[in-house]
């Protein structure tokens, strides 16, 4: 960053588990013309994969562990005191683990992404790759929205689709849908620090424009 231009946009990462998706952020991150620094990235294991990362990378990191808290409440508002320390513009949820209490979800609205890995609206919540293939589905994903009051319910910004095999299971499902959402994430997330796209009262504004559909990755 040249010493006369405005600061990046400041990415704060909320994970949970091993990071592939972190680690995406972090690779496009490093690319010169990225439009965001990642500032910290937040955990809640503080044995997960992700603070390692992180570590590697040089990244600040801090760890809320959930488990010495005795309610939803007083573990968002720790993790929230946390988060604001960096003031981050965007805070993205990459394999964030914890269900998020309204007036959190609140304090960030329109600044909060989160992955998820179906195509929303459908199978919302666990086990997306089973459940897909036990509704016998021939097309699966994942999607990327905004962070809404409703679980993985927010209007949702892009999408990318893979098909299911015959002989898929939900580990290799699971395979195909990161290798897509670790080029997805990077480019939505680019968007964000681009202010190209918004939250507006329940649909996603992009370039100004409501949205009528998720934007699509083209297929591989
Ligand atoms: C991803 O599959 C994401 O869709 C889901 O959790 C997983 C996180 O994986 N929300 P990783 O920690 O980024 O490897």
């Amino acid at each position: 960053m040249k010493a006369d231009q405005t600061p990046l946009p400041k990415i704060l990462v909320l994970a949970s588990g091993s990071g592939t998706n972190l680690q995406a952020l972090i690779d496009a991150s490093r690319e010169r013309d990225f439009p965001g620094q990642i500032v910290a990235v937040g955990c809640n294991q503080p044995g997960a994969f992700a603070l390692e990362r992180a570590a590697q990378a040089n990244i600040e990191t801090f760890v809320v562990n959930h488990k010495n808290f005795e309610s939803r409440e007083e573990f968002d508002a720790s993790l929230m005191a946390e988060i604001l320390r960096y003031n981050p513009d965007v805070i993205v949820l990459a394999g964030f683990m914890r269900i998020l209490t309204t007036d959190f979800v609140r304090a960030f609205r329109g600044k909060m992404l989160n992955i998820h890995p179906s195509l929303l609206p459908k199978y919302t919540g666990l086990n997306t790759h089973r459940r897909a293939l036990e509704a016998g589905d021939t097309v699966h994903g994942v999607s990327i929205h905004f962070v809404t009051e409703e679980l993985d319910g927010g209007p949702v910004i892009a999408q990318a689709e893979v098909s299911i095999a015959p002989d898929d299971t939900p580990e290799s499902l699971a395979e195909k849908v990161q290798a897509r959402e670790h080029i997805l994430y990077p480019i939505v997330v680019r968007w964000f620090c681009e202010g190209r796209i918004q939250l507006g009262s329940d649909y996603v504004l992009f370039d100004g424009e409501p949205l009528n559909a998720p934007m699509r990755l083209p297929d591989n």
